[in-house]
């Protein structure tokens, strides 16, 4: 039946019948809100709302997020010092370990999931260890980051997150975990990361820029979407109990293809640049942010996310609860 029979008007007509048929729903229960946790603390000025925090102030953080409905952090360390090989990443003193005790001694059903990568900790910036060629070294990495996982598990974390894109990491962290007996601790892999401009504020916060060369040797190439199919399919085999893509709103084809190929739990990760973009238009007054900011998450969960971690989160949360 075509027009006039049909009127897809006739749905839309009032409020009511709009939510009725809605498709998508955005609830806070669906978001995850990074915290950068460091010793010196201080304001993001690439990301207006975001500020690095004292753990005393992560903790009172945690509190707030649960309030608004919000179930857990995306927790970043920024160590007071870096060195050649990130040892920062799996001291069990260390940033993050300690922030993680914090918040789960404070808030026991509050989610805290770790952003494991060595760039945070590392003199060079780079993502792990380097070779004497200043490359990468691939294999080199991947015990350091699997001892990093354990000491963060150890330390409470509900969830591990590897940001680093080693290849085989996720099996060498599922390995390492289970042979240390933490066989209850899930890994949300970011499986398919790319090599984007969208990470530049981040990188203010938390002091993560490489000192030299870019990300591009073991990043993904912002061109491909079927290699983006084959580093989930990789993750899935290796035990990644979730599957992160990442950013999100220049990749939500990545998005809705993944969606097709796994049953896995997809967490996007709205970025610092798509965040800052937004924040930036608003303020020059040329989108109104409340409505941007639903609308851009909205698309996130349309295209096929669970979950979203966004630095929207706090203020989506309250818009949606009004
Ligand atoms: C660590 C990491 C990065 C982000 C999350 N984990 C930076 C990077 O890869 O350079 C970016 C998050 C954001 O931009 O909000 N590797």
């Amino acid at each position: 039946m075509a027009f006039p029979d049909t009127r897809l008007r006739r749905l839309r007509r009032t409020a009511a019948l709009r939510g009725l048929v809605r498709e998508t729903e955005l609830s806070p229960a669906r978001f995850i809100s990074p915290i950068f946790v460091s010793a010196t603390g201080g304001a993001v000025s690439l990301m207006p709302g975001v500020a690095r925090l004292s753990i005393s102030e992560a903790v009172r953080e945690a509190a707030e997020l649960a309030a608004l409905g919000i179930p857990g952090t995306m927790l970043f360390g920024i160590p007071e010092e870096k060195d050649q090989e990130g040892s920062g990443a799996w001291d069990d003193e260390g940033i993050v370990q300690l922030a993680t005790r914090a918040i789960k001694d404070a808030h026991p059903d509050f989610l805290v999931i770790t952003d494991l990568c060595l760039c945070e900790y590392t003199s060079h910036g780079h993502c792990g260890v380097l070779s004497t060629d200043g490359q990468v070294d691939n294999d080199a990495s991947l015990e350091l980051l699997a001892r990093s996982a354990v000491s963060q598990a150890r330390a409470g974390a509900d969830v591990i997150a590897p940001s680093d894109m080693m290849d085989g990491r996720v099996g060498a962290i599922r390995a390492e975990l289970d042979a240390e007996g933490l066989t209850e601790t899930p890994i949300m892999a970011y499986s398919a990361k790319f090599a984007s401009a969208f990470y530049g504020p981040f990188r203010e916060a938390a002091g993560s820029a490489p000192a030299s060369g870019d990300r591009r040797g073991y990043q993904m190439d912002p061109a491909n979407g079927r290699e983006a199919l084959r580093e989930v399919e990789l993750d899935v085999a290796e035990g990644a109990d979730m599957i992160m893509i990442k950013p999100a709103l220049a990749y939500l084809d990545v998005i809705a293809r993944v969606r097709e190929l796994t049953r896995l739990p997809i967490a996007a990760y709205n970025v610092s640049g798509e965040y800052a973009m937004v924040k930036a238009a608003a303020a020059a007054g040329a989108l109104d942010e409340r409505q941007a900011v639903l609308e851009l998450l909205t698309s996130i969960r349309r295209a096929g996310a669970d979950m979203i971690v966004t630095y929207h989160a706090k203020d989506a949360a309250r818009w949606l609860a009004q």
